[in-house]
Parts: structure tokens; sequence; C-alpha cells
């Protein structure tokens, strides 16, 4: 009686599927630190407990990025000036990329966006359950539960920015800066000259072709950022950070 008791309680006070993001986001966590012996002093129920308070019981098209400000708090991360790498619709590539060599770093190669990258969540109003789906989508409301996290990451990433700062934009559409996205709306926002020396474009296009670093919207990112900051932009093809994921022990300075 006891056992079954027991078993109908836990399943009323969470849901199989609040269980099942907690299991996720706990071993996704550990897993990090186990990869990651710098973020060895973070709690991972602790950083369940912060980020699960941002949105349970909240509407999901209400969430402001500011809810996710204790997650942003409890998580212990040290920046790594020089390697940061910032990306605007190049995700795949960035991504091949870091994970292949050990040059840079992105917000989803620090523990909060290892954690949450390829996630659903959201609550509901008067409830105190989590789903992972049936969850407003990326542009249903501006202040979506996941959107807003992911708001609010990107804040903290851009304020930690130091030293030489890399971005990887994508020379193959027409707007490379495009002014919606996160990097230009919340990221350039919040880089600080006292912290950084240079912010590096990295334009990534196709063979001869697309748009080059005279682009209208290049010239746009520049006039955005501190005058003091140096910049400068590189259009370097597709082929060749392909060739050096291909070969990783490539000197982090050669592949552009
Ligand atoms: N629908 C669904 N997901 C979207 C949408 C959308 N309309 N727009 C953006 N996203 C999500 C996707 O996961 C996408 O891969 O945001 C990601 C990045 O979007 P981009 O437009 O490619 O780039 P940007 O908005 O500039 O965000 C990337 O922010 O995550 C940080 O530090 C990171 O510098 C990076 C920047």
């Amino acid at each position: 009686l006891a056992i079954s008791l027991g078993v109908a309680l836990s399943h009323r006070l969470s849901s199989p599927s609040s269980e099942s993001l907690k299991k996720t986001i706990i071993d996704k966590c550990e897993a990090f630190i186990q990869n990651n012996k710098s973020s060895s002093a973070n709690d991972c129920q602790k950083i369940w407990s912060a980020f699960e308070q941002a949105f349970v019981g909240k509407d999901p098209c209400n969430v402001p990025m500011e809810a996710y400000d204790l997650l942003i708090h409890t998580v212990i991360q040290d920046p790594v000036c020089n390697r940061m790498l910032f990306w605007s619709k190049t995700k795949k590539i960035v991504h091949d990329f870091t994970e292949k060599t050990d040059c840079f770093l992105t917000l989803e190669d620090t523990l909060v966006g290892f954690v949450m990258n390829g996630l659903t969540w959201c609550g509901k109003e008067e409830s105190n359950e989590t789903f992972t789906t049936g969850c407003p989508g990326w542009t249903d409301c501006v202040n979506n539960t996941v959107r807003s996290f992911w708001n609010r990451a990107s804040a903290a990433f851009a304020d930690a920015a130091c030293g030489d700062v890399t971005a990887m934009l994508n020379g193959s559409i027409a707007t490379p800066f495009s002014p919606t996205s996160i990097f230009a709306t919340i990221e350039v926002k919040r880089f600080k000259a006292a912290k950084m020396k240079s912010l590096s474009v990295v334009l990534v296009t196709k063979e001869n072709e697309g748009t080059t670093c005279d682009d209208p919207s290049l010239k746009d990112l520049q006039k955005e950022i501190d005058p003091k900051l140096k910049y400068n932009c590189k259009a370097v093809p597709e082929s060749k950070i392909q060739d050096c994921i291909s070969q990783p022990d490539t000197a982090c300075g050669a592949c552009w």
C-alpha cells in the first residue's frame, strides 16, 4: 500500500513529461560537467530548480527574458576571452566547426546553451506541469518560453564577450547582418568596448558568389559597434572552413 500510495502521489505532483524533461536536463548537465572540468562548481539540481521557476505555472506566451535571470545567475561560467564565436544563419557549419576543432566556443558550447540546445518546453497557467509538446513556436508570440530563454542566454553570452571576438555570418543570403536576428537585436548591442579588443566577421561564402564585406548590412553592423573597437571582415569560402573541419589539427589561426 505504501508503495502504490507513493507512486500515486508522485504522479500527482509531477507528470511523466515533467519528469522526463527534468531527467534530460540533469543528465545533459552532468554529462557536460564530466567533459568540462572547469564547470564542476555547478550543481545540476540547483540549475534545474532555477530553470523551472522561470516558466512553470505561467502562460507560455508571457514569459519575458528576465524570467531566466535566476537561471543565468545560478550557472557558473568562466568567459573564454579571444575564443568566443557568435553566429547568425550559420548554425550548422559553425557547430560542425566548434565540435571538431578547439579554437572557438559558441553559446551552445557553454553549459546552459549545451543543455537547452534542441529542447522545447513550456508551462501552463495554474498548473505545476512542464510540457515538451504543444508549446508555442518561435514566432507564435514574442515572449514565448523557449525564445525568451535564448534571448536571455544570448544576452549573458554577449555581456561576457572579451578580447578578440569573432562572428560567423552567412554570405549566401541577402542580409548577412539581419536586423531581426538575436545577433543584431541582442548580442551586438551588449558588446562592451572596455572588455573587447576587436570584432572580426567571418563571412561564409559559396565559391565566388553571394555578398561581400562591402554589403550594406555589414556597414550597419560596423556603425552599431563602439568606434573604439577594431572591426574587420573577411569573406571565407565555405570549402575552406569544411577543410578545417575535416582536418581538425589545422592551427586555429590558419583557417581564415
Ligand atoms: N523559428 C524557429 N527557430 C528560430 C527562428 C524561427 N523563426 N529564428 C531563429 N530560431 C532559432 C533557431 O534555433 C536558429 O537556429 O534561433 C537560432 C538562431 O537563429 P539565426 O536567425 O540563425 O541567428 P540569430 O538569431 O542571430 O541567433 C544566433 O544568438 O544563439 C545566439 O550566440 C548565439 O550568436 C548566436 C546568435
